[in-house]
């Protein structure tokens, strides 16, 4: 009796390498998160190489998902920003949804943070005016990211020395954390983390652009400390924090930084989206201007070495000391 080739739903994610799905090549596995597994495949109607994310299955199974994504992944292909993983295609095939994005050579920041630790304060700022101006853009057209994270923002090689590192964004809507947290998943599934959710997201109240603006904050909070501004010991107390915690000054763990920029995290992070800058961009202006501040104030004299020249640590690029 002929046995039936399995569908890709049947196959381990390292069994579809080789196999075509939707008219896409897999060639190799790069990487996976909680929903989904991405390849490198090749486009074999236009030859060229994109990056296949097959989402699992149980999330086509899911209707308010899965219509979701049929909504944003079109709003997401209209997006066309230099910040912005361009998605060609996006779609359903033998119960698997799937999305045909730009293959982006490189890492991504979370990578970059496990790997490396905190940035230095002018290329946090760099990366982190990148993923505001897509997310503003993105907020122009109606859309709302809802999983603004390191793992979402890709980086590459930048064109040069004054542009050491290219940033783009990925993933809009694609987020699992609004179905658990309105008690749509099954207990104990997957849900990614939650170092970055707004309190809007949690309580379930109507969320818009700024929600992404708290999560770029708790983004830009852990590329200069290396670490999210609440760290609690089990979801339900990092769920608290986010709600009714003040956020720990960012200068706590940066003493180097001016104290000015403990105001502009904390805006940023406001309970309430009303008492937060109106757009990403906002934020990081006000971010960049209050590092240029006046530094905090010596508790000794100046030394030699305090009035000596100011170390060139502002200008470092990501690419200098890591190698892909
Ligand atoms: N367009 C792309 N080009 C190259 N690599 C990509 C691309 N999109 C995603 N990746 C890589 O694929 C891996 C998995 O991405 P995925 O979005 O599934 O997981 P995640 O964002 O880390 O987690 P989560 O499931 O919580 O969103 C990541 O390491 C990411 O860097
Ligand atoms: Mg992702």
């Amino acid at each position: 009796m002929a046995t039936a080739e399995p569908g890709p739903v049947a196959g381990r994610p390292t069994d579809l390498v080789g196999r075509q799905v939707a008219g896409y090549r897999i060639e190799e596995e790069i990487g996976h998160g909680g929903m989904a597994v991405v390849y490198r495949a090749r486009d074999l109607r236009l030859d060229r190489t994109v990056a296949l994310k097959l989402l699992a299955p149980e999330l086509a199974r899911n209707t308010t998902f899965r219509l979701r994504f049929t909504r944003e992944s079109r709003v997401a292909a209209a997006l066309d920003h230099p910040h912005i993983v361009p998605v060609f295609e996006a779609g359903e095939t033998e119960g698997l949804l799937y999305i045909a994005m730009r293959y982006v050579p490189g890492s991504d920041l979370r990578h970059l943070l496990d790997r490396d630790g905190p940035l230095p304060p002018g290329t946090a700022l760099r990366i982190a005016a990148q993923i505001a101006s897509a997310l503003d853009a993105a907020h122009e057209h109606g859309l709302v990211h809802r999983d603004v994270k390191p793992g979402n923002v890709l980086v590459a090689r930048g064109t040069d020395s004054d542009h050491p590192e290219h940033v783009y964004l990925t993933d809009f809507g694609l987020t699992k954390k609004s179905l658990s947290l309105t008690g749509l998943t099954t207990v104990g599934q997957f849900v990614g983390t939650l170092d970055y959710v707004a309190p809007e997201q949690i309580s379930g109240r109507p969320v818009d652009g700024r929600c992404d603006v708290y999560a770029l904050a708790c983004v830009v909070h852990e590329l200069l400390t290396g670490h999210p501004p609440f760290r609690r010991d089990d979801d339900m107390a990092l769920l608290w924090a986010h709600q009714y915690d003040d956020p720990p000054p960012l200068t706590a763990a940066r003493p180097d930084l001016p104290a000015a920029v403990d105001a502009v995290l904390a805006r940023a992070l406001a309970k309430t989206p009303d008492d937060r800058y109106d757009s990403c961009l906002a934020f990081v202006t006000a971010l960049r201007d209050a590092a240029r501040s006046a530094p905090r104030p010596a508790s000794h004299p100046p030394t030699q070495l305090d009035s000596g020249p100011v170390p060139p640590r502002w200008a470092e690029p990501v690419f200098r000391r890591r190698a892909y």
